[in-house]
């Protein structure tokens, strides 16, 4: 239907839902948070699995097998499981815990991060959507994102935030730099290429908490519509209830993911630096009746003034570059936020 074409980035709203989902009598969602969704996701076991441990393994053999599932995973889905990353399973629930207990927070506490420009460091609220028929439509989530590379920014309370995420992004970063050297051998750089070509010492981090309540009328609201992620790879846990969908073959999939694993999902960048080898994979969060779900999210880039183009060997190979090269920092405040239900960042760049 016309409603689910969706025009334009997402509008930070400045109020909460989580204040409205929590009144007792809401017995259905008001109508500005009405969706037309297309058709919800089906299981797929199928979702590729991919063992962070193996790529230093001593056996040549499983390394080469991890690296050819790597690629298929990036080229094929734009979205992997990965197990056995090494990031402690205590420190991966106290980010849970303490982005929720950040939601907790008087309403006040947050609204001091209400968004008043693009560029602020942190930034708090809930969020619309405006549909190509121009109605607004609220979305069934609050979030919270702070730069945290490589200048670090985070709220103040709760208290324990601040040190976990810290050391969650330096964690992270080494997962990222570990898993670009391997994808950078699958696309036949050198190594270090991707390091030295996007300027990984400084690269871009951005830390987003996101928090939908459980919602009366599941069916007929979003947390998130369809869009593809800015940077190179998004890093993705939450609470252990569903909602994360991407699409695969046209068709919208449920992600499963085993205790303690991360989710990752290949964006823009990485499109972008491939020459389109690797396709920045769309994605959506719905919501459910029962259960209040929380995601961790870290969206990690190329350093923020590095230049993100075609990588020059692969053009050289190609014969043509697919896309215009920009600033990396220029490309996430111009086109800001999730561009939705497309991928029309991007074809700025074609
Ligand atoms: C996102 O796409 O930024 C978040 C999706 C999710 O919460 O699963
Ligand atoms: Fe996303």
């Amino acid at each position: 239907t016309a409603s689910t074409e969706l025009s334009s980035n997402i509008i930070t709203d400045n109020s909460f839902v989580k204040g409205l989902a929590e009144s007792s009598t809401l017995q259905s969602i008001p109508s500005q948070f009405t969706f037309a969704n297309d058709s919800r996701g089906s299981h797929s076991d199928s979702i590729p699995i991919i063992d962070f441990s193996l790529l230093t393994s001593p056996d040549p053999d499983q390394r080469a097998k991890l690296l050819q599932d790597l690629d298929k995973a990036c080229r094929e889905w734009g979205f992997f499981v990965l197990v056995n990353h090494g990031i402690p399973e205590t420190l991966m629930k106290s980010i849970i815990d303490a982005s929720l207990e950040y939601f907790e927070l008087p309403e006040e506490d947050k609204e001091r991060y209400k968004a008043k420009s693009p560029s602020d460091p942190i930034k708090s609220g809930s969020g619309s959507v405006i549909t190509t028929a121009n109605h607004k439509i609220h979305l069934w989530r609050d979030f919270v994102k702070s730069y945290v590379h490589p200048e670090f920014h985070c709220p103040d309370k709760p208290q324990i935030l601040r040190d976990i995420v810290y050391e969650f992004s330096e964690k992270y970063r080494s997962l990222l730099r570990k898993l670009l050297q391997a994808i950078g051998e699958n696309l036949g750089l050198e190594e270090g290429y991707i390091d030295e070509a996007l300027k990984l010492d400084s690269c871009f981090q951005l830390y987003a908490a996101n928090f939908y309540p459980p919602c009366p009328q599941p069916d007929q609201a979003i947390g998130i519509p369809a869009h593809t992620d800015h940077g190179l790879l998004t890093f993705l846990i939450h609470n252990g209830v569903a909602g994360l969908q991407i699409q695969h073959d046209g068709k919208w999939f449920n992600t499963n993911s085993p205790q303690n694993s991360i989710l990752v999902n290949t964006a823009d960048h990485l499109e972008i630096f491939s020459n389109g080898r690797y396709k920045s994979v769309k994605h959506r969060a719905v919501v459910n009746k029962q259960a209040t779900r929380i995601s961790v999210v870290m969206a990690n880039g190329a350093a923020p003034d590095a230049i993100v183009g075609p990588a020059g060997p692969l053009v050289e190979r190609d014969g043509r570059a697919l896309y215009r090269p920009m600033k990396f920092i220029e490309y996430v405040e111009t086109m800001l936020s999730n561009t939705v239900d497309g991928k029309g960042n991007l074809e700025c760049l074609k």
